[in-house]
């Protein structure tokens, strides 16, 4: 498909879609407590997107069956809401995806459920450190590997690998759009962004080793040696000439 550049009032747009998903995660992430099933927090996605009048981007998205992926302590992405009960010291990775008015927008935390370890708070603080550095990377005719590099570099400097078979992704009228976005690489590689870029950066960072595989159920990306994975996205824009958020409430 190539690269889509996107208008001002398409931007204007998905601002707007990106302020709904921020405003899901935060009502998600207050209901994040021991005891509470992942198929509940999939019923308040159902609830607030009617609320905002958006649709959910993943329901049916390659036959995906729910509206958020909540992934659990070794569940890097995809995880499936179900009958699994958060339990004090679980992390949870919320990926919550909304269209709005025809565009889309995505982003996604890692929260810790209760008491966490120290190590799983240092994971969950270096992946959003590591989303961070990419978004300010994300400068207006640089390559799209300085985004790659920025979150390669602060998450191996802290000790963790980054996941390797699953990348960030342009992001507009389709969830999924060109170029894809690895959380590592060489700065001098990829497309060179350009003023009206749309991008869903998404670090996933492992505690120990970056392989991954998927469990029976054909969606849950699980980390191959057990270790805990934490994940944190958001939609931005390139607009004068660095990268806005568009995923912030
Ligand atoms: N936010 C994720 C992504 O960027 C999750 C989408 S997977 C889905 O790929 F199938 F649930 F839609
Ligand atoms: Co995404």
């Amino acid at each position: 498909m190539g690269v889509v550049i996107k208008s001002p009032e398409e931007i204007a747009v998905m601002r707007e879609a990106g302020r709904i998903v921020a405003k899901v995660l935060e009502t998600l992430a207050g209901e994040v407590k021991p005891g509470v099933k992942t198929r509940d927090l999939d019923a308040v996605c159902v609830q607030e997107l009617a609320r905002y009048g958006a649709q959910s981007s993943f329901k049916n998205y390659h036959g995906y069956p729910a509206h958020v992926c909540t992934s659990v302590n070794d569940e890097v992405v995809h995880g499936i809401p179900g009958d699994r009960v958060l339990r004090e010291g679980d992390i949870v990775t919320l990926d919550f995806g909304a269209k709005f008015r025809g565009f889309q927008g995505d982003a996604a935390i890692t929260l810790g459920v209760g008491k966490i370890s120290p190590e799983a708070r240092k994971l969950i603080e270096v992946t959003e450190g590591a989303l961070h550095a990419g978004i300010a990377a994300a400068t207006q005719d640089v390559h799209l590997g300085e985004i790659s590099a920025a979150v390669q570099s602060y998450v191996e400097a802290n000790g963790f690998s980054v996941v390797r078979e699953y990348t960030g992704h342009g992001i507009g009228r389709e969830m999924h759009e060109d170029p894809q976005i690895p959380n590592f690489g060489e700065r001098s590689e990829g497309p060179v962004l350009r003023k009206g870029m749309t991008l869903a950066i998404e670090p996933m960072v492992n505690a120990c080793g970056w392989k991954t595989k998927v469990r029976d159920d054909q969606w849950t990306v699980v980390t191959s040696d057990g270790s805990l994975s934490a994940h944190f996205e958001h939609t931005i824009a390139v607009t004068n000439g660095r990268a806005e958020i568009l995923t912030v409430v």
